[in-house]
């Protein structure tokens, strides 16, 4: 994105890994401190996956979760807190959180169709630059151009334990539950054949198994500031 070496749009911080790594936070931080705007790609694939569970679609049914997608309209509004997610102009931040969603997303996004017009609107959104994108694929295939690309990651176990532990005090499902879904979704993620969950070859690996969340932050932001310091 340069000519005669001058850069013609702000930068752009890529956060990839599996679910439940922290990678929203990592990003809300990064955002705040480096005047970035946070952009979470994995909630469209929630929106989308929130319209085909409504619509009745079969979930492994790619020519009809296509036709779907030429009727649908998902846009990301940035907010401080995180992002306002809109279907068709209906606010469903909440609604795309349940484990029924969480589990659809993961299914919808296998197909190639699905990501071309996922990932073209992902770099629509980023085209000038100035965000921090976190998603499974933004340093391997949305923004390979990052300056920027952190792969977040840390045992399933204790990611499990930390999706579990923000479920508030009633959960409906037991850790164990938390953790089986995980790697459940883990395990689509890393082998579906097209753009799947892996570390660019040059992304900075962080993992935050031993690490609480401040320490995670923190080097989290050392990384980001090294990096923009050498452009
Ligand atoms: O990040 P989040 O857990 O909200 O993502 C939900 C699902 O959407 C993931 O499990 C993954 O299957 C899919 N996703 C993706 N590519 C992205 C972001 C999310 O395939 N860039």
């Amino acid at each position: 994105m340069s000519t005669n070496g001058q850069h013609l749009r702000k930068p752009i911080v890529a956060i990839d890994g599996p679910a439940g790594a922290g990678k929203s936070t990592i990003a809300r931080h990064l955002a705040r401190r480096f005047g970035l705007l946070n952009l979470e790609t994995g909630a469209m694939y929630r929106a989308f996956a929130l319209k085909a569970l409504r619509a009745g679609v079969a979930l492994d049914d790619e020519a009809q979760l296509i036709a779907l997608s030429a009727t649908t309209a998902i846009r990301l509004e940035p907010t401080a807190e995180g992002n306002r997610v809109l279907l068709d102009n209906e606010e469903v931040t909440a609604t795309i959180r349940t484990p029924e969603v969480t589990q659809a997303a993961s299914k919808v996004s296998v197909f190639p169709p699905i990501r071309a017009w996922m990932v073209a609107l992902q770099q629509q959104l980023g085209t000038e630059g100035g965000v921090v994108m976190e998603g499974r694929d933004i340093g391997t295939v949305v923004f390979p151009q990052a300056e920027v690309k952190i792969f977040l990651d840390a045992d399933p176990e204790i990611r499990g334990q930390r999706r579990f532990d923000q479920m508030g005090p009633k959960p409906a499902i037991d850790a164990a539950a938390v953790i089986r879904e995980l790697r459940e979704r883990d395990q689509r993620d890393r082998t579906r054949t097209d753009s799947p969950l892996r570390p660019a070859e040059d992304a900075i690996l962080l993992d935050s198994t031993h690490l609480t969340l401040d320490e995670t932050v923190a080097k989290a932001e050392e990384i980001v500031a090294a990096r923009l310091a050498q452009q």
